[in-house]
């Protein structure tokens, strides 16, 4: 399996290589990814390409046994191109974006788009028949850096053209999209705008006003066209080579539709920083973040960079303890990573990421976190069987929707709700239960559960393949703020929960955005305060109803039979604690098992194994007894602070 470090030989004088591709190899890493940022190195001049660098580093670790990941350089411009060509992104006033740093560049700029062809063309020419060449990454991080909108004059051009081809004729779009709300119709796809700056930004907090069939259609004209950029290079990369192609994406990065950046790549990679100038990540945000990935393409992935040191671009982030490295190796495999590169193999005495640290410090010296790593790449290579090509065993899955996520960001509904962290909640409470859970879209009969979070962008056969899910017994859970718009989101002209009445047997007659606390109680107890449907059971049951307001015994949520199955409908936002208690309830009914392991135990099912893994600083009884995979020992259960292990399980 691939288990490598992410290198910038360009950042180290050339007689160092050799001694850190020995570290490397004696470390146990046998992949490196690389190249990905040096568009000036192999093109000092336009035209002028020279891969001489590139081949010595490529040598240089090849005689110690060691493969390349290249990554198609696009993502850092050089200034020279810059300077010739008008290739930057445009912000929403129209300034133009600054070089300095990376990702800067419009997707839909002709000769930005020129010049990548030339790199990426010459690149792959060159490595084609290199056997120590394994795989392509193309580009690095779209979207990273706020830069998936661009609001530039090619990319309104090209936003006309993709809506003329999706609408055919500008009557429809007007129709569509309500164009007749405050004159707004377009005489001609010419016209059309993008939702830049205007009359109303600035004047009321951060509100931020366009028709939200515009703003929805632009953010979906954004994603892709990097999809469509990605596509471009891919193209480019097949004609010479039958390598695995790649992009390493961002986890919960939503601004980019992820099942369509991962259709033309033939695996998905990604970058985890748990911990790092930013903040500390719950272990069950970072688990949603691999399952977001896994999903994405339905497929075991690769992580590109997973942080090997304290992280941050001016402050640093926490250390990672002992064990915490191996731990989240091991998190990563739990999830579908079967593959692991660890950014950086030696931190960076120059550039903005000084302070992001590797494998190795400034000095380049093994230590601790060295050490760590060679004992887990070790154990890794034993347990390849399990980690290859493995699959979880499902019980629940999360449906992400990019269109939903894009539709909430557009209109909020009420302070403080956030779409993101209302599908996290629920990834959470089934972690917390040890649910094995799944964060993608389709193929609902695989699983149990379906949770539809706020789905409320739904077209009619999205409908009707949730109807036949549930009719022949499978269990969906809705809730506040579903089914009431439609693909161009316009409101529906129905009752609440618009398009889901029916198969929830109720109607929210009311609802109240309360911003305070409002008891729920019942059969889950707890407080609610973003949002409240006031539900009018039809053919459905309460569960528990709200306990204070001028709704107090109005129900909360509900449940209704429908077919041979049941619709959950979860009318308001829940604290943790009935969250779990609600996932809880539904798994029940659903007939899934949940396990109760102590707080920070996570635990994974596999076919004839678990994966158990301790995110607590202190040794914990985990509950989940037999035989390590790792060590062919007994497991008594007692696993080590950070500790992990693949157990098969003895006795119930
Ligand atoms: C991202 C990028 C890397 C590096 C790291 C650390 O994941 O892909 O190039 O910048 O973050 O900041
Ligand atoms: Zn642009």
């Amino acid at each position: 399996m691939i288990f490598g470090v992410d290198y910038y030989p360009e950042h180290w004088d050339e007689s160092e290589w050799e001694n850190q591709a020995r570290l490397m190899r004696e470390g146990g890493f046998n992949t490196v990814r690389m190249g990905e940022f040096a568009w000036k190195l192999f093109e000092k001049e336009e035209g002028k390409l020279d891969f001489s660098f590139l081949d010595k580093a490529i040598d240089v670790l090849s005689k110690e046994g060691i493969k390349v990941i290249l990554g198609t350089p696009t993502a850092a411009p050089p200034k020279w191109l810059v300077n010739k060509y008008d290739v930057l992104q445009r912000d929403k006033y129209g300034r133009k974006k600054g070089w300095g740093a990376r990702r800067e560049c419009c997707a839909n700029n002709p000769d930005y788009i020129a010049k990548s062809e030339i790199i990426v063309t010459e690149m792959i020419k060159h490595y084609k028949d290199n056997p120590n060449v394994i795989a392509w990454q193309i580009d690095n991080e779209f979207g990273c850096h706020a830069s998936t909108r661009c609001y530039c004059e090619h990319c309104r051009k090209k936003f006309g053209e993709w809506l003329e081809e999706k609408y055919g004729s500008i009557d429809n779009l007007n129709e569509k999209w309500g164009n007749v709300f405050w004159s707004l119709e377009y005489d001609s796809f010419d016209d059309i705008i993008l939702p830049a700056y205007n009359s109303c930004e600035g004047a009321y907090g951060d509100l931020w006003s366009h028709n939200p069939a515009l703003d929805l259609e632009f953010r979906r004209f954004s994603s892709d066209s990097w999809v469509k950029y990605q596509k471009l290079q891919i193209d480019i990369l097949r004609k010479y080579t039958s390598a695995p192609i790649t992009h390493n994406l961002m986890g919960h990065f939503s601004d980019i539709d992820a099942y369509d950046l991962s259709r033309d790549l033939d695996f998905v990679s990604w970058d985890n920083y748990p911990d790092n100038q930013w903040g500390d990540s719950e272990y069950e945000y970072v688990s949603m973040a691999h399952e977001n990935m896994r999903g994405a393409k339905n497929k075991n992935f690769v992580v590109m960079e997973e942080q090997s040191g304290p992280a941050g671009w001016d402050i640093l982030g926490s250390t990672p303890r002992p064990g915490q490295l191996r731990l989240w190796t091991y998190q990563a495999a739990a999830h579908g990573g079967e593959g692991i590169v660890y950014f950086r193999f030696r931190t960076a005495l120059f550039g903005m990421e000084q302070y992001w640290y590797g494998v190795t410090d400034h000095d380049g010296v093994p230590r601790r976190r060295y050490y760590e790593l060679k004992r887990t790449g070790e154990e890794l290579q034993r347990l390849e069987k399990y980690i290859i090509g493995a699959e979880n065993k499902y019980d629940a899955l999360i449906v992400k929707s990019y269109d939903n996520s894009w539709g909430h960001d557009i209109k909020r509904h009420a302070a403080g709700y956030n779409y993101e962290n209302h599908l996290y909640s629920f990834y959470k409470a089934n972690a917390d239960l040890n649910i094995t859970t799944a964060v993608s879209k389709g193929g609902y009969d695989k699983y149990k559960a379906v949770y539809m979070i706020a789905y409320n962008i739904v077209n009619d056969a999205e409908t009707a393949e949730l109807r036949e899910y549930v009719k022949n017994g499978g269990t969906l859970v809705l809730t506040f703020r579903s089914g009431t718009r439609d693909e161009y989101n316009r409101v529906r002209p129905l009752a609440l929960p618009g398009v889901f009445k029916e198969m929830a047997g109720i109607e929210a007659v009311e609802f109240d955005a309360p911003r305070r606390n409002v008891s729920v109680c019942g059969g889950v107890n707890g407080t609610a305060r973003i949002w409240c449907d006031i539900i009018e059971p039809d053919t459905a049951e309460t569960i528990c109803a709200y306990g204070s307001e001028y709704y107090k015994g109005k129900a909360a949520v509900t449940v209704n039979r429908y077919g041979k199955g049941r619709v959950y409908y979860i009318g308001c936002d829940l604290d943790d604690g009935a969250m779990r208690e609600i996932v809880s309830v539904i798994s029940k009914s659903a007939g899934i098992e949940t396990i109760d392991a102590p707080k920070g135990v996570e635990i994974i099912n596999r076919d004839g194994y678990k994966i158990v893994l301790n995110h607590n600083e202190n040794a914990v009884c985990t509950g989940v007894r037999g035989r390590s995979l790792i060590s062919g020992a007994e497991f008594d259960g007692t696993l080590e602070g950070y500790g992990a292990e693949f157990v098969v399980p003895c006795g119930p």
